[in-house]
């Protein structure tokens, strides 16, 4: 087995915060209990055991991000990539393809996406391909599925359909911003075509492994936050406490 790669995607400007605080970068430098959310995730994934990571960041705010996660222990290793244009959750996964050697597996972790436990807690990395989860989801049960990626499983949680903030949700288990891939991810994304709003969807590259029967999902038992709204931040904040 290869290295277990952790990226974390902290490119996006987050449209929704700007002013919120007075905050005029981007969110991942937002403070969340007085602590850059940056810093927050990056303590929440040494937390989960990982070591070893990839920070997508975006052009104006590199040397920021940069030199706040210099506050992080040296005994971690922090790589960075820049995403030059905003163009979809799976363009800025492509960014780090230079530091993913053939047989890693990737933990991709949205920089805004929080959790109540550790939702990797009882994966065993070794096995996962001998059993055709060469891809994992992690889902939750909500009550607006239509603002996130909606996944579709069978009875043993193997993922049948997904997609991305449809209409007319065929289930109500949002996919969290939090996805295992093999190193085939990297391929797997030259061949998407941009979605209608003209982005490279996640849930595009996540279909791929649904059509070899590679992806399975797994329910969450713990809180989940996505927090790319005031009204989430708050939210989190209590939760950290
Ligand atoms: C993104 C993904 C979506 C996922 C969500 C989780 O949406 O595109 O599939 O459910 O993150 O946080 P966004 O929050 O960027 O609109």
């Amino acid at each position: 087995m290869g290295a277990i790669k952790c990226i974390i995607a902290a490119g996006g400007l987050g449209t929704r915060l700007q002013g919120f605080r007075g905050n005029q970068s981007t969110k991942i430098l937002l403070k969340v209990n007085s602590k850059s959310m940056i810093l927050q995730q990056l303590e929440q994934l040494i937390s989960w055991g990982l070591k070893d990571f990839v920070v997508i960041t975006n052009p104006s705010f590199d040397a920021l991000i940069r030199n706040e996660t210099s506050q992080i222990n040296e005994k971690y290793n922090i790589e960075y990539a820049i995403q030059s244009e905003q163009l979809g959750i799976s363009h800025a996964l492509k960014q780090a393809k230079s530091y993913v050697n053939d047989g890693d597996q990737v933990v991709f972790v949205l920089g805004d996406n929080f959790f109540g436990k550790n939702p990797i807690e009882n994966i065993n990395f070794e096995e996962l391909f001998t059993l055709d989860k060469n891809s994992i989801i992690f889902t939750k049960e909500v009550t607006n599925p239509e603002e996130f990626g909606v996944a579709v499983t069978d009875s043993r949680n193997k993922v049948i359909q997904i997609e991305e903030k449809p209409k007319e949700p065929k289930s109500n288990n949002a996919v969290v911003g939090l996805y295992i891939f093999d190193s085939t991810c990297m391929k797997k994304i030259d061949e998407l075509k941009p979605s209608d709003r003209g982005e490279y969807e996640i849930t595009d590259l996540i279909n791929l492994y649904i059509n070899e029967g590679k992806c399975s999902s797994i329910n969450l038992d713990t809180w989940w936050i996505d927090a790319g709204t005031p009204e989430r931040i708050i939210d989190l904040e209590e939760k950290l406490i």
